[in-house]
């Protein structure tokens, strides 16, 4: 990793840091996560009962649709495009409720009750595999749109928000960390594991892969893409007011998407959650010793997927 680049973009944690807030939070929990079926998710929202329950006894209804990643990989992006194509390009939601509220994770604490009072049609968003998923969606017609981003960007993201958001530990540097996320040691589980996953239930269910790079290269396209899988019909007048709202920009600046309602004891405000929005930010930040190492493992766990993407090859 460039020096320079570590040191300018956490210089702000370190600043605001003295005494951290974070390490406050820390203080006051015993664990900070909870193992489910050999992966680590945040004790804060997450609970045995609430995995058990969201695998095993949640009701998917056959027009529920779901918003699945691994975390950093453009989560957020997809719960506005959602709320917008849902609100046919009305702003109105978008800018009086938060994202969390407008297309909540199913796995958390909070999402239990809650999605089941919702009526339908459901947005859903969930961070977790497919084989810790409800086991209705898979005998349901439920639409579930899968955001892929490339890994290299995937770490570089998870690697700040670590250091920004309480509930997830601090690496203790670039490299261990980078270690970690290769060996899929790291909060979530294994991205490789993650993709496979969903990758390998496509025939199962109605499922779109969509990238976070197709979105930054072609915004339109990937709305109009995703208004035809959810078999929405806006016009252009909408389709235009999705892409706008849902711009970085847009976003950055919107407080019920930005994560700034959060408050500053969970998330570091030095350290935004739209922090740069790009694709290609991890040419910053490897080093030749890890952008090799990182290939190598890439090529060996993507052997036998038969879905290509753009970063396959550097
Ligand atoms: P960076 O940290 O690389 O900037 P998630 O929502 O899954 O946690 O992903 C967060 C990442 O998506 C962050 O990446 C964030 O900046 C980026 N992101 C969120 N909204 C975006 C948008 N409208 N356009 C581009 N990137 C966006």
């Amino acid at each position: 990793m460039e020096e320079t680049q570590e040191i300018l973009e956490l210089g702000a944690i370190q600043e605001s840091s003295t005494p951290s807030k974070k390490d406050d939070f820390l203080a006051t929990m015993s664990d900070l996560y909870v193992k489910f079926k050999g992966i680590d998710f945040p004790v804060i929202v997450h609970d045995n009962e609430c995995l058990e329950y969201t695998a095993n006894e949640f009701q998917v209804r056959d027009d529920d649709v779901f918003n699945v990643t691994y975390p950093k990989s453009g989560t957020i992006w997809m719960q506005e495009i959602l709320t917008l194509i849902h609100s046919n390009g009305d702003t109105e939601v978008a800018q009086s409720i938060p994202n969390w509220d407008r297309v909540p994770w199913i796995e958390q604490k909070t999402g239990r009750g809650h999605l089941e009072k919702r009526p339908s049609p459901r947005l859903i968003t969930t961070h977790l595999s497919a084989h810790l998923a409800p086991k209705s969606l898979f005998s349901s017609k439920a639409k579930v749109i899968y955001t892929v981003r490339n890994p290299r960007d995937v770490f570089v993201s998870l690697y700040f928000f670590s250091h920004s958001i309480s509930f997830i530990e601090t690496p203790k540097s670039f490299d261990d960390f980078f270690q970690k996320f290769l060996k899929g040691d790291v909060v979530y589980g294994s991205w490789f594991d993650h993709i496979k996953s969903w990758l390998g239930v496509k025939s199962k269910i109605n499922i779109m892969f969509q990238t976070f790079e197709d979105m930054k290269k072609d915004p339109r396209g990937s709305v109009v893409k995703i208004c035809q899988f959810l078999e929405k019909d806006l016009d252009e007048k909408a389709i235009d007011s999705v892409v706008q709202n849902s711009s970085f920009k847009t976003m950055k600046e919107n407080k019920m998407s930005n994560w700034s309602l959060v408050p500053e004891q969970m998330l570091n405000p030095n350290i935004p959650f739209m922090r740069k929005g790009v694709s290609g930010d991890w040419r910053n930040h490897f080093s030749k010793e890890q952008i090799e190492l990182f290939d190598a493992t890439y090529k060996e766990q993507m052997k036998d997927v038969d879905m290509k993407f753009s970063w396959d090859s550097l």
